[in-house]
């Protein structure tokens, strides 16, 4: 299996990858590092654990990451913390006293050329530990990264993606940086959903009791339409490239300007190094089983 870090920022999603990942013989986590985002970077800490914690994954070290942008001041797209409501406060997993990107060089030192990284929050932690490390591209097998809005509307802004948009310089530098990268967008994520109808089936036919309960809970959580599962998406990509069925590379220009186009990601011409891999679709039900699979 894999060594694999995730980093993270505390939303539901963030919650169902961690969950997808732990559960995979294809992956070994071995560390989980927070960043703001959705929430606070230490209340991400807290979800992260809580979810490592249902998961039997005690062991796991997390690190609290940075709590705003590079640039800019924090925005939270859900400060009331509503996964903090439905799965309560961790009860014994502390986080460990390194900084997430201090967590995130030694992890890649440790296992160089074979660590994978799944970053599906803002990118602020990645910035920084390759702004400490140049090298880190060298020592890092795959980055999956769940980010940007390329040919639909963005959601944090009409035109910016949020773990893009959250914080614009941070993805900048390490989308232009040398890692294998494979993007997974919201153009794609929007489209892999768990509709209400899908999960309180799940309720009904569930074979054990966690995985009714899990459902219950994404029920409650899930607004009335359908839960979008964005970085459980990336976590699948990461965890069984097979289920990726068209992709793109280019080039990937952020807009830093302040302005309506802040944080917007857009596929560039030109000369400049090209993302390798953006996703463009994967096979939804193979996700959704995946996700069910771990869940049970
Ligand atoms: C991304 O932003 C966050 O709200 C989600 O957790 C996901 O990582 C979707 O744009
Ligand atoms: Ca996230």
């Amino acid at each position: 299996a894999a060594p694999t870090l995730v980093d993270q920022d505390g939303g539901l999603d963030d919650a169902l990858a961690l969950a997808l990942l732990v559960s995979s013989p294809a992956a070994r986590l071995v560390a989980v590092t927070s960043v703001h985002g959705n929430v606070t970077a230490p209340a991400a800490a807290a979800n992260a654990a809580r979810v490592l914690e249902l998961y039997e994954h005690r062991h796991v070290p997390i690190a609290i990451g940075a709590d705003a942008p590079l640039a800019k001041p924090p925005h939270l797209a859900h400060p009331r913390d509503p996964l903090r409501h439905v799965i309560g406060a961790p009860r014994t997993n502390t986080p460990c006293a390194e900084a997430a990107d201090e967590l995130i060089l030694r992890q890649a030192r440790t296992h160089a050329g074979e660590l994978d990284i799944l970053a599906i929050g803002p990118l602020t932690n990645i910035a920084t530990a390759l702004r400490a490390e140049p090298k880190l591209p060298r020592l890092v097998r795959r980055l999956v990264v769940m980010g940007g809005a390329f040919e639909h509307p963005g959601n944090l802004t009409v035109h910016a993606e949020a773990n893009i948009g959250h914080d614009p310089e941070a993805a900048a530098s390490v989308l232009a940086a040398d890692f294998a990268t494979t993007v997974v967008p919201l153009d794609l994520t929007r489209t892999v959903t768990a509709t209400r109808r899908w999960l309180v089936q799940l309720v009904r036919t569930a074979p054990s009791i966690r995985m009714k309960t899990t459902a219950a809970l994404l029920v409650l959580a899930a607004p009335r339409r359908a839960l979008r599962l964005h970085d459980a998406v990336a976590a699948a990509v990461l965890l069984d490239p097979a289920i990726v069925t068209a992709t793109r590379s280019s080039p990937v220009r952020i807009t830093l300007e302040p302005g309506p186009h802040h944080g917007q990601s857009r596929h560039a011409s030109g000369s400049a190094r090209p993302v390798e891999t953006i996703v463009r679709a994967v096979d939804g039900e193979r996700v959704r089983v995946q996700l069910l699979m771990a869940l049970t």
